[in-house]
């Protein structure tokens, strides 16, 4: 575990009176963010909200291998510029997004010669920071940042321990001194604040590329380290570099923190001359089944990815209007994972039949390329491969890397090192060439670069539902996914797989999901993902014809979002408008806490009227003994009412709000 020395340094260093500008204000002028370099060079930003400190002075630099950039600078000059603009998503969670804020950028000069410069960026509901290193070093191999946030007052962090295979573990919240106490201080990018006023922060990191993924030590206060090559260096670095952007989103109120696009916007605009191609849709998936022992990956009496399986999920697709089908374990190499052979079939797999059937069906094959973390193998066939899938009418694959250290061509690395980072860039840009869209499993946490490239559509890095499959700690406990929309999917959308209709556990009886039926459907809307996947099977679907209807309704892409009400870890009731409707769709989930929620319908249009469909908590239910009642009441509402959600414990209300006229 590292040490970090947090350095408080006099206020009054804070601005001098004369030369460069050294502070820059959000448009609103609420938050502050000024710039100064210590009596020994060091540099270092503080943070005023509404005129109060709440980041104090917090230092910056690095550590290189040939020398330390953490002090010895002196300051030559600034720049300070205004950016504000409307811009339209290809898909998301809002059609138009604002990106608006000021900009400082200082200029600064090393004893050594090294010139660095750091360009500040603030937004009304916060502020990021990114350093660039502006001209060819001889050698720029970086150690380590020495980037720090330093809290006036300490909040409470949610977060999941640094090494964490996929970022599949349960988030948790901890006071940052207690982190420290229980040795469990070093911790994943991203982590959600909560402060005793009812304040909230997010802090993560924008825009990462060639560069390793950033982690937090919550030691006396918020240090930092870059994820380490195997040789113990962070970066290779060829100059003109900047780094991914550090930013913190900090809101009076939890609505507003999930409002915050800062991190979209500070990512490049999109790459992609062409996007008519990339489509959000709902999917099913030969998938399920694995996981509950039903069906094998590879071949032998219970194979699941056969023709005819396949096709009768494709029929059962095409009936009920969703636009893509998963199978996995379609390719050779299930049987060893030593290499998996992502253009040859098994024999009970007939690729040219089943794509001319989803062709005359329209409804796509979604492929599946699993590496088992080999990352060398599958860049050595990824042309292939996604010439192969293009030609079979597939652009959506589902990747994976199940392994806790992939293989590289840089050899055996964390996903989240540099190394990993570029293999998955290498996967997105390929993929764009060829028109396939990118669902990625075993990621390195998502930073917003679905901004750039759209056809990343979704990804995993959560403790997803397949948990519930064989988890031997019994399933993820209900709070888990009252917690995921404030931690996790403010990374970006999530592949967690909602939907199961059928609690009983076949192999692990003791393993179960810890929810009711309504609170699977609540979930469509609570989780964003652009490509949902209804994860049970097509017969479990089939018994609850009436509930099924919300799954078959419910889109995945929106014109706009909004957090109604929540509290992390307790309770999420979340609004989001149809992108190009006037329909609504809300979804509430709670704990193991059964509640009564409160929901104006004040974001509906004036003078609409609107049919509300009701999927509730039925008579009796509890995800624990009774999770399957759920009762549907239609009735007619416009802006003005206010309806009330009882849900049980584990459970959950999902509501359609058609527009009438
Ligand atoms: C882990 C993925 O998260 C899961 O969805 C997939 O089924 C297995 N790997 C097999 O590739
Ligand atoms: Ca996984």
């Amino acid at each position: 575990m590292k040490k970090i020395t947090f350095v408080l340094i006099a206020l009054a260093l804070v601005m001098t009176a004369c030369g460069p500008d050294t502070a820059v204000e959000s448009p609103n002028g609420k938050l502050q963010v000024s710039f100064t370099l210590s009596d020994d060079g060091t540099p270092y930003y503080s943070v005023t909200k509404d005129g109060n400190l709440v980041i104090l002075p917090s230092a910056l630099g690095f550590e290189l291998k040939d020398k330390s950039l953490s002090d010895g600078f002196t300051l030559q000059t600034s720049m300070r510029s205004s950016f504000d603009q409307n811009w339209e998503t290809v898909w998301g969670e809002e059609r138009m997004i604002r990106n608006r804020y000021n900009e400082l950028i200082v200029h600064l000069h090393h004893a050594s010669g090294a010139p660095l410069d750091i360009t500040f960026r603030v937004f009304d509901d916060g502020f990021a920071f990114r350093y660039t290193f502006p001209e060819r070093y001889d050698s720029l191999v970086i150690l380590d940042e020495k980037t720090e946030y330093c809290f006036a007052e300490l909040p409470e962090v949610w977060s999941i321990p640094w090494q964490t295979e996929y970022y599949e573990a349960l988030w948790t919240k901890k006071a940052i001194g207690e982190r420290q106490k229980a040795n469990e201080d070093t911790v994943c990018s991203p982590v959600t604040l909560e402060w005793k006023n009812g304040t909230y922060g997010f802090m993560h990191e924008a825009a990462l590329t060639d560069y390793p993924a950033q982690n937090y030590i919550l030691g006396e206060q918020i240090g930092t380290f870059l994820t380490p090559l195997r040789e113990g260096v962070a970066a290779y670095v060829v100059t003109p570099f900047s780094t991914p952007w550090r930013f913190v989103i900090l809101t009076d109120n939890l609505p507003d923190m999930m409002a915050s696009r800062i991190m979209l916007n500070l990512n490049e605009p999109c790459k992609l001359s062409n996007t008519s191609w990339i489509r959000p849709m709902k999917f099913i998936g030969i998938w399920w089944g694995m996981h509950l022992e039903l069906m094998t990956w590879y071949q032998g009496p219970k194979h699941g990815a056969t023709t005819a399986n396949m096709k009768r999920y494709l029929d059962f697709a095409k009936e009920n209007g969703f636009g893509g089908v998963l199978a996995e374990g379609w390719n050779r190499g299930w049987e060893d994972w030593s290499h998996f052979d992502m253009t040859t079939p098994y024999p009970d797999w007939d690729m040219e039949e089943l794509s001319r059937y989803a062709n005359s069906l329209g409804v796509q094959i979604i492929g599946h390329n699993e590496t088992g973390g080999n990352a060398a193998d599958y860049e050595n066939q990824l042309e292939d491969a996604y010439r192969y899938h293009e030609a079979h009418g597939i652009h959506v694959i589902k990747t994976g890397y199940v392994s806790p250290i992939i293989l590289t061509t840089d050899g055996p690395q964390y996903n989240r090192s540099q190394a990993g980072v570029r293999h998955y860039r290498k996967v997105i840009e390929t993929a764009a060439e060829h028109q396939i869209c990118i669902d990625n499993h075993e990621p390195v946490m998502p930073t917003g670069l679905q901004r750039t490239y759209p056809n990343l559509l979704t990804q995993e890095g959560v403790r997803g539902q397949e948990w519930n499959a064989w988890s031997k700690d019994g399933g993820s406990p209900a709070w888990h996914t009252t917690v995921l929309p404030f931690t996790r999917v403010m990374a970006g959308p999530v592949d967690y797989t909602p939907g199961v209709f059928n609690f009983a556990n076949p192999v692990y009886p003791e393993t179960r999901v810890h929810s009711t039926l309504a609170n699977q459907l609540a979930l469509f809307v609570v989780l964003y993902s652009p490509l949902q996947m209804a994860c049970d099977l097509p017969e479990n679907y089939e018994r609850y014809p009436k509930a099924f209807q919300f799954i078959r309704d419910v889109p995945c892409d929106w014109e706009q979002s909004r957090l109604i009400d929540g509290k992390i870890g307790e309770f999420v009731l979340m609004a989001r408008q149809e992108r190009g409707s006037e329909d609504w769709y809300v979804g509430a989930i709670t704990n193991d806490d059964s509640r009564e929620m409160s929901l104006p319908l004040d974001f509906l249009k004036e003078g609409k009227s609107y049919t509300a469909t009701i999927y509730r908590d039925g008579e009796g239910a509890d995800w624990k003994s009774n999770p399957y009642p759920v009762k549907i009441e239609q009735q007619k509402v416009t802006r003005e009412d206010v309806l009330t959600l009882k849900l049980a414990s584990g459970g959950g209300s999902a509501i359609q709000l058609s527009c009438d006229n």
